[in-house]
């Protein structure tokens, strides 16, 4: 049995069914270059996040798509104008009309890695050296990005190597990166990580102490769970997704947004349809104010896959079989993976306690199935995204 939040139906505030109406009073949420790459980033994020979700149903998944497309953007430098288009039709930069795209991305990348959002990233390609590289698009990507691509040597020497890069990138939080050596007959390959420590504006009191997490079709877990009353959030009810929504401030101007379905159940299709920059920037303006008792797992994760299975889910297959990377290699090179690992823990530490009010009666428990997405409120990107379907199985 969970404890259900009662409302009185006044968060129930926005609706998907009117389209006709939405059409008319459609207002432009994205107007600065920065915004706009943020919502570019985000909506590819969403919908590698829908291709993995679809591919990995029930299962927990983690992506931090902003370290995705800037190792796919990169990526992009090196293809001819055709196949540069493909990319960037996926990446969604097609939208933007910006001439200053790679210095646009650039800024937004380094306001997001400020120290006190709590995220670090890593992007770099890994060219095979028998493709007889082309030497300036090192130069190019490394003089936008600050990253230079790597010649891979062919041996077990690369894979240590990758590791180690990853690890010093983030701060020896993203170990292991991989866990076997690149096939012999490797190409190119786009390796991106994050590390995300989660920072609460508000500090939570009770914490680590084992309580019950329903899991779909299959016996309650017991699982750490923080807890605080009191517990200043945004939050509302959506009728048509059968869920309630909670928007939990972080530092530096960062918030983490629950979505927790009424019911207990691990297919949140719906709820991941729905998912868009615009949805979610509509939610951060519809949002009410309140004070909760929030209860929430305490994660610690590490999750990891080769997204390149998927990128012919995000209309690249035919980018795949002929992605005409001319400025790479005069050959003919191809994207043989494109490997991602994340890890995220939250802790209860934060900068206040929550104010000494009369306890409200509003409860937000998450302890069911949930999708999670961090985003920063500055840009709007969308840093890091998750479902969780069992607690129990995350490990670090
Ligand atoms: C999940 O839910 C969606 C929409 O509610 C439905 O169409 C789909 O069949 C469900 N999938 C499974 C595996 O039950």
């Amino acid at each position: 049995i969970f404890q259900m939040i009662q409302l009185f139906g006044l968060l129930d505030c926005y609706s998907h069914s009117d389209d006709a109406a939405a059409e008319e009073e459609h207002v432009e949420l994205f107007t600065t270059p920065t915004t706009k790459m943020g919502a570019a980033t985000s909506d590819f994020g969403y919908n590698l996040f829908r291709a993995l979700a679809s591919r990995d149903a029930s299962t927990n998944i983690f992506l931090s798509p902003i370290s995705v497309s800037e190792a796919l953007t990169q990526l992009s430098m090196g293809a001819s104008e055709r196949a540069r288009a493909q990319l960037y039709r996926a990446l969604r930069y097609h939208t933007l009309q910006d001439p200053q795209l790679h210095n646009t991305l650039k800024d937004m990348l380094a306001s997001v890695r400020t120290a006190g959002k709590g995220l670090s990233t890593a992007a770099r390609l890994y060219l095979a050296r028998r493709l007889r590289l082309k030497q300036e698009f090192f130069g190019l990507v490394e003089q936008q990005y600050g990253v230079r691509p790597k010649a891979l040597m062919g041996g077990a020497k690369d894979m240590k190597e990758i590791n180690d890069w990853v690890s010093q990138q983030t701060g020896r939080k993203v170990q292991q990166f991989l866990t076997q050596a690149l096939p012999r007959a490797a190409g190119v390959n786009a390796v991106s990580a994050a590390y995300f420590k989660g920072k609460w504006e508000t500090r939570f009191g009770q914490s680590g102490g084992l309580e019950n997490f329903q899991v779909d079709g299959a016996a309650p877990v017991r699982v750490p769970m923080m807890q605080q009353d009191n517990y200043p959030v945004k939050m509302g009810v959506d009728s048509d997704l059968s869920c309630t929504i909670a928007q939990i401030q972080m530092q530096d101007a960062v918030s983490m947004f629950i979505f927790l379905p009424d019911d207990v159940t691990s297919n949140t299709t719906l709820l991941e349809e729905s998912l868009s920059a615009e949805f979610v920037q509509d939610l951060s303006m519809t949002l009410l104010p309140a004070k909760v008792s929030l209860t929430l797992p305490v994660l610690r994760l590490s999750y990891s896959t080769d997204l390149l299975p998927l990128l012919g889910d995000l209309g690249l297959s035919e980018w795949l079989d002929n992605p005409e990377l001319e400025k790479i290699s005069a050959q003919a090179a191809k994207l043989t993976s494109a490997h991602h690992k994340v890890t995220m823990e939250t802790a209860p530490e934060g900068n206040q306690y929550p104010s000494e009010t009369t306890p409200s009666h509003l409860t937000y428990r998450v302890d069911r199935p949930f999708l999670y997405l961090i985003r920063d409120e500055t840009s709007g990107a969308l840093l890091f995204i998750g479902r969780v379907v069992n607690p129990k199985s995350l490990t670090i």
